[in-house]
């Protein structure tokens, strides 16, 4: 497939040609390009990153492609049909997947993700060290932005694994859900600078220079501290920052590579949002700072739309309808059925302004319309039938 056709992400900027619409996203063309190595799926928390990233996976395999994905919090009924409900940080098969490809999934395990960095980066007994640490295990499980520096860690880890030994050549990365959109992007950077920061500058010089170096002022500081926070504190702090230096070079290092494999050519990300105006001025958010940070955006999969009520009967033509039967007295249950007719057109009439307006706002952005199941997505077929649905194009 050229490099260069419809479906391939764009680097959304202002600079696009007036009038022009992207129109409807082709995800089978995106999921059957052997160009296409990863896709992230981001929006903000409820809106079906999980449930599009696994139905994206699985349909990918099924059209051939040996897949992982990388969940964050799958519900737990789907957690298990996928075989994923362990915690274990290591993608395991799927069982069930039809056709040629291949599908393994693997839940994020923040903390783990976080030690097996340690244990990589530090000798035996250092890693011991830290890992006992009080900083290190309040840090490993809380910081924030944690969760959204082990998914790009462990992305940067499964990416590098599976060029190394072949073992996929599709990665679906699923995002964790952060109220403030897109927190892995910075994730890194908000690292670096907590290591920079002076504070963190500060308890690491007596624990690296000489003490000749350490100024008097640095010294009444450390004393104050001392005074104000006990001295095992202090010294757990140090050990722990002096440790996180030695180990968080090469954690940047690594962070900015795979912050690089995100903004390269066989990266697609893709907006996740519902059909809620909120919603959607999120995603416009979204679409706007990928497109600051040069991310290549596939398109909007707007989830949950109300779905279309059978029929041509227009709300106004029902509502009209059910009135001339509240007044006669006759048919009440048909009037109550044409009223709720009327209601769901005008639901889906309201979705559809709310979209129009955004791809006025972003014609460069392919869309994909995914309507609400009866009920929740927790099983393979559930995951078919949503992928069915981002793949069919109107
Ligand atoms: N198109 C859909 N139809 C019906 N239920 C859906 C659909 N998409 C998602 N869900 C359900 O909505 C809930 C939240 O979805 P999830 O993918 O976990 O969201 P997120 O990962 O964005 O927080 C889940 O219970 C899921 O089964
Ligand atoms: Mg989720």
């Amino acid at each position: 497939m050229s490099r260069d056709s419809a479906h391939r992400p764009s680097r959304v900027g202002p600079a696009t040609t007036p009038g022009h619409r992207a129109g409807p996203l082709d995800i089978d063309a995106l999921l059957d390009d052997p160009a296409t190595g990863i896709i992230v799926c981001c929006g903000s928390g409820g809106v079906g990153k999980t449930t599009t990233s696994a139905a994206l996976a699985l349909r990918a395999a099924e059209r051939g492609r040996k897949v992982v994905v990388l969940t964050i919090d799958p519900a737990r009924r789907l957690a298990q049909s996928m075989g994923i409900e362990a915690l274990d940080n290591t993608p395991r098969p799927v069982t069930g997947v039809e056709g040629g490809g291949h599908l393994d999934a693997m839940m994020l395990d923040m903390k783990r993700t976080f030690d097996e960095v340690v244990l990589s980066q530090a000798s035996p007994e250092k890693a011991k060290q830290i890992l006992a640490n009080p900083f290190y295990i309040a840090l490993s499980s809380s910081f924030a932005g944690t969760q959204e520096y082990m998914a790009m860690e462990k992305l940067g880890q499964i990416h590098r694994d599976a060029q190394a030994a072949g073992t996929y050549d599709l990665i679906v990365v699923d995002t964790p859900p952060s109220r403030s959109a897109l927190d892995f992007l910075d994730a890194p950077e908000r690292l670096s600078s907590f290591l920079d920061g002076r504070f963190v500058r500060m308890l690491l010089m007596p624990a690296k220079g000489p003490a000749k170096l350490m100024t008097a002022g640095i010294g009444l500081i450390t004393n104050a501290l001392t005074k104000i926070l006990g001295a095992q504190f202090l010294k757990d702090l140090q050990t722990f920052v002096t440790a996180l230096d030695t180990v968080f070079g090469g954690f940047r290092q690594r962070a900015q590579q795979t912050y690089a494999l995100l903004k390269a050519d066989g990266t697609a990300f893709l907006v996740v949002a519902a059909p809620e105006a909120d919603a959607l001025r999120e995603a416009e958010y979204f679409v706007e700072r990928l497109s600051e940070d040069d991310m290549p955006l596939a398109g909007l999969v707007v989830n949950r739309a109300s779905p279309e009520p059978g029929g041509d009967l227009s709300a106004e033509e029902a509502m009209t309808a059910a009135e001339r039967l509240r007044r006669t007295g006759d048919g009440a249950l048909t009037a109550g059925l044409l009223r709720l007719h009327a209601d769901r057109v005008r639901m889906v009439e309201r979705e559809r302004t709310l979209r129009d307006r955004f791809a006025t706002a972003h014609p460069q952005v392919a869309t994909a319309v995914v309507p609400a199941l009866a009920s929740d997505v927790h099983d393979l077929d559930g995951l078919r039938r949503v992928g069915d649905l981002l793949a069919r194009r109107h």
